[in-house]
């Protein structure tokens, strides 16, 4: 896979999955904006790595839920790279409570990050895509999207908003030369999974067939792959990285 001269925005690109991403995306070769919500020491230093690759890299601190944070962050990836060829959707968090104690701003505030996002910085890039005939769009969903949890009404109605949203933009967009994929990580060993208790997360390892957890590298070598030229014809896919868990 090569993704020499090929420029690539992630969302939530200063820790974990996002993180991976960029960092296998430069490896294969694009030039990186990293973009992040508040973490501006995580990202400055995964821009200097970045550099030391020899790729070109700005790091980007915008809110994804907000509509004129995506619009300048969007131009601001145009005007530091050149042009927008690839974006990962992966910024996301989670406010899990019981559904009778969910509080409305528990509700608005995962919607708006986890899909509102997507949507809007969707939007902004897929105006230059459009004029270069080319584009590579991967959203990052999650197993919870499809088999829903207990505690995550808020963030499995997110998850699963994104992938009807991304069939929809995959249909939408098909003939423009842009594709457009849905990656379903499942259990993820990073910040978002760390303060989960034991026993819960040894109850969830006993449903992992491959016998581990995932890591963050796991769900970038196939965000690799979806948005290189390899993936010539898959597009409108939901792709679970999960060790098996969810068949
Ligand atoms: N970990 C898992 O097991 C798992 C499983 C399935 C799906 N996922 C999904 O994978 C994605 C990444 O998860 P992760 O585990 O890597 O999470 P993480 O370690 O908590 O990192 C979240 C990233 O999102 C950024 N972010 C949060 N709110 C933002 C906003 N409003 N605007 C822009 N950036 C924002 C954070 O930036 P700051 O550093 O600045 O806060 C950070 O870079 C999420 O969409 C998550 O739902 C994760």
């Amino acid at each position: 896979m090569d993704l020499t001269g090929r420029t690539a925005l992630i969302t939530g690109a200063s820790r974990g999955i996002g993180r991976a991403c960029a960092l296998h995306l430069a490896s294969l070769g694009a030039d990186i904006a990293i973009n992040y919500a508040s973490s501006s020491k995580h990202a400055d230093e995964l821009a200097e790595e970045i550099t030391r690759m020899g790729r070109q890299v700005v790091a980007i601190r915008a809110d994804v839920s907000n509509p004129e944070d995506a619009d300048l962050m969007v131009d601001e990836t145009v005007k530091a790279l050149g042009s927008l060829d690839i974006l990962i959707n992966n910024a996301g968090i989670t406010k899990d409570t019981l559904l009778i104690r969910m509080k409305d701003e528990d509700w608005d505030r995962v919607i708006d990050v986890n899909l509102k996002g997507a949507f809007l910085v969707t939007r902004a890039a897929v105006r230059h895509m459009m004029k270069k005939r080319y584009g590579r769009i991967v959203n990052i969903s999650s197993v919870i999207g499809i088999s829903g949890n207990v505690g995550q009404a808020n963030y499995a109605a997110s998850k699963a908003g994104i992938i009807g949203f991304s069939k929809s933009i995959a249909r939408e967009f098909a003939s423009r030369g842009i594709l457009v994929n849905v990656i379903a990580p499942g259990f993820i060993e990073t910040d978002m999974t760390s303060g989960l208790n034991d026993d819960y997360k040894k109850a969830i390892l006993a449903q992992i067939p491959l016998g581990r957890y995932g890591e963050p590298e796991d769900v970038a070598r196939l965000a690799g792959f979806l948005v290189s030229d390899d993936n010539r014809y898959i597009t409108g896919q939901v792709i679970h990285v999960d060790g098996g868990m969810f068949m």
